[in-house]
């Protein structure tokens, strides 16, 4: 853990060399709920246990968050073996990927919206086609600048009954991760060319990390 936190730092003070001309700021996320329940968010960071971020109220309840970069999870519930889980890897060269992934479980009806132009997220059924469905499915994987503000509504037609939660599953959502940052990686192999060595070096810890 200690040696990621070093290389992430070295890495961020690369990018920030390298990139500053096209850096464009942290990404906001705003959570809202519109289910007839309250909602434990729960955020889970590469190589972290998993933290509530915000309760959020039943009708209504919302918060907003920034984040610089990384890959994270979200869902509901701290204890969601099967839950509907919303993963991004943000500013990975001036672009942020998200998906929801539905491939091993839904607990929760949900939208995903960006302000930057970004394919908007819905998924209101355990087999939503919008969502990731199953290995390799990278189609559901989007991009759109960095910067901009996601919207993440819980019930986005305000009619989602509970769902039985259970256990966490820790090694679906290093899967999930995983498959996000994997196809960062792809899309960004140009781009990878040109930034500096470190850059790489954190690439690697990753992949090996995320064995
Ligand atoms: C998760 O979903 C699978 C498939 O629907 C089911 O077989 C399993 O029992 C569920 N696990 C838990 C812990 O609820
Ligand atoms: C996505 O949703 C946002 C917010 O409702 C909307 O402004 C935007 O036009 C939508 N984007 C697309 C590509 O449909």
């Amino acid at each position: 853990m200690a040696k990621f936190t070093g290389i992430r730092q070295a890495l961020s003070a690369a990018v920030m060399v390298t990139l500053c001309v096209s850096w464009t700021g942290a990404t906001t996320i705003d959570f809202k709920n519109l289910c007839a329940y309250p909602i434990n968010l729960v955020k889970t960071r590469f190589l972290e246990s998993p933290v509530s971020e915000c309760q959020l109220t039943a009708s209504g309840g919302s918060c907003s968050k920034s984040y610089d970069d990384g890959l994270m999870i979200f869902q509901s519930g701290r204890d969601s073996a099967n839950a509907t889980m919303v993963a991004f890897n943000l500013d990975v060269m001036g672009q942020d990927y998200y998906m929801v992934a539905v491939e091993d479980g839904y607990n929760v009806p949900l939208k995903l919206t960006t302000s930057t132009g970004g394919f908007n997220i819905t998924c209101t059924e355990p087999k939503c086609p919008e969502g990731y469905l199953f290995p390799n499915d990278d189609a559901k994987i989007h991009a759109t600048a960095t910067g901009g503000t996601f919207t993440l509504t819980f019930c986005p037609v305000g009619d989602g009954a509970p769902v039985a939660i259970s256990r966490v599953r820790i090694a679906k959502q290093k899967m999930a991760l995983r498959r996000i940052q994997a196809a960062a990686n792809q899309q960004s192999q140009e781009a990878r060319k040109t930034v500096p060595q470190g850059l790489h070096r954190f690439r690697l810890a990753l992949d090996f990390d995320l064995e």
